[in-house]
């Protein structure tokens, strides 16, 4: 294939994955808007189903509603979509006798994260204390599959740390190889781009996985909450976002591109930037910012993997690409502090989340996190590259503290991944029906 048809290929691939990412994604988080029976209500008779109304499109499929009666006896309903209203869900409902019932249901919103909530009425009379409330651990349980941290699920949140990170180690090093000063030490780029070629794709499709059993009710993958989860918003994109990787390694391993390579590897960092809660929460905002956070940040990455793979060239050359990492890497560290602090802005509520909640103390260690990585790269600058232009000077120092920077910044990236699956601080859901977000 000649290289203007790859150009033309590559451009193609990335336009059509924005438009179907961008289609579905410009809605808010998914709140409860209203709901038959109506929350605090008091109904004369039993009624025949329950209606749950959302801001927008719910996937009926990952959809569940409890019926919860006093005595504690919970009936499961068989939840489907209302035909006439996509936004809204039904579940029938056997006759009820008289007393307090308390509703809890469990959805998936745009940014893929399972919401919950619950809400009590009552049939005949507001006769003695209604059900008591799902406590936040077994709301948790119900939302957050195996595992959590910060109402976070561990293990999804821990695969897209991985899934991203390596995926920008990917984006980051490609970016050397094509655009070298010179001709670029292939043999040490290709040894280092090839394993994260074929390691990216699989761990966006572990990670994918994981995001489909954390968001399936009751967390069981069966044929059908894996046909809803890869037919929603959210499953189409990761669905993209794994089809550009494996062009990625398409390119690496077969066709030897590593500019064609690098488009479709940026192309599935900048459409992580419509996940998460940027899908959700002041997109037009928080997408680019984030989008642009990962495309800084993998620049970043890169260049410190790419002065490893350049560890055996003579000094002076060595040298030259040490000056030209420096240069990206302090451009890099502005961009990511500056689209990271937009996020964070358009996240939370108010400057005291940063104080109050979980989110916000995983933020504050992200800032700490830039800081300590920023103090390296002033290092490197004016204490250990200055020493490489002396005689019988060697890389090893460098090398030695650049390793110590990507372990930093791993631990960075993974607070990262860690972070899209915190639920942020925000106020509660206007709803009248006082449904509490538990994600
Ligand atoms: C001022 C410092 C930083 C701030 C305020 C910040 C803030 C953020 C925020 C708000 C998010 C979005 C999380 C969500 O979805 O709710 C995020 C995600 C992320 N950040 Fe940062 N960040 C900073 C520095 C860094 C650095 C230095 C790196 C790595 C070099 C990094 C890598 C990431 C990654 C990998 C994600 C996850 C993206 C995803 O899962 O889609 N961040 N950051």
């Amino acid at each position: 294939m000649r290289r203007g048809s790859h150009r033309a290929l590559a451009v193609a691939v990335l336009v059509a994955a924005f438009v179907h990412a961008a289609r579905g994604v410009l809605h808010a988080h998914a709140m409860l808007v209203s709901s038959e029976p109506a929350a605090e209500s008091v109904l004369a008779a039993s009624p025949t189903r329950v209606r749950l109304v959302f801001s927008e499109e719910i996937e009926p499929s990952l959809a569940h509603i409890d019926v919860v009666a006093s005595d504690g006896r919970v009936d499961r309903l068989h939840v489907a979509g209302d035909p006439r209203d996509v936004d809204a869900v039904i579940g029938a409902v056997h006759p009820l006798s008289p007393g307090g019932y308390r509703i809890v249901w469990h959805v998936v919103s745009a940014d893929g994260h399972p919401v919950g909530g619950s809400f009590v009425f009552w049939v005949g009379a507001r006769a003695g204390s209604p059900p008591p409330d799902v406590t936040d651990d077994e709301r948790t349980l119900n939302t957050a599959w195996g595992p959590t941290v910060a109402a976070a699920p561990l293990l999804p949140a821990l695969l897209r740390g991985v899934a991203i990170g390596v995926t920008m180690a990917l984006a980051g090093v490609l970016f050397f190889m094509a655009f070298a000063a010179s001709e670029p030490p292939s043999a040490a780029g290709d040894r280092l781009v090839r394993p994260l070629a074929v390691a990216a794709p699989l761990l966006l499709a572990l990670h994918a996985l994981a995001w489909c059993v954390n968001a399936a009710p009751e967390h069981r993958l069966t044929t059908d909450s894996i046909a809803s989860a890869i037919g929603s918003t959210v499953g189409r994109i990761e669905l993209w976002r794994l089809g550009l990787a494996f062009l990625a390694l398409w390119a690496v391993w077969l066709v030897r591109r590593p500019w064609l390579a690098l488009l479709f590897a940026a192309g599935a960092l900048a459409l992580s930037g419509a996940t998460g809660h940027s899908a959700a929460i002041t997109p037009l905002v928080a997408m680019p910012a984030r989008a642009l956070h990962l495309l800084a940040a993998s620049a970043w990455i890169g260049g410190l993997l790419w002065l490893l793979a350049c560890r055996a060239l003579a000094i002076e050359r060595f040298a030259r690409e040490a000056v030209r990492v420096s240069g990206v890497a302090l451009w890099a560290s502005l961009i990511v502090a500056a689209s990271g602090i937009a996020m964070a802005a358009v996240f939370l509520t108010s400057p005291w989340d940063l104080v109050h909640s979980a989110y916000g103390a995983l933020v504050i260690a992200k800032v700490l996190g830039l800081l300590a990585l920023m103090a390296f790269g002033g290092y490197h600058r004016f204490r250990v590259m200055p020493a490489l232009a002396r005689e019988n000077a060697t890389p090893s120092r460098m090398v030695m503290t650049v390793r110590r920077e990507l372990a930093t910044m791993v631990v960075v990236i993974l607070l990262g991944g860690l972070l899209a699956y915190v639920p942020p601080a925000r106020s509660p859901a206007s709803s009248p029906v006082a449904a509490s977000s538990s994600e």
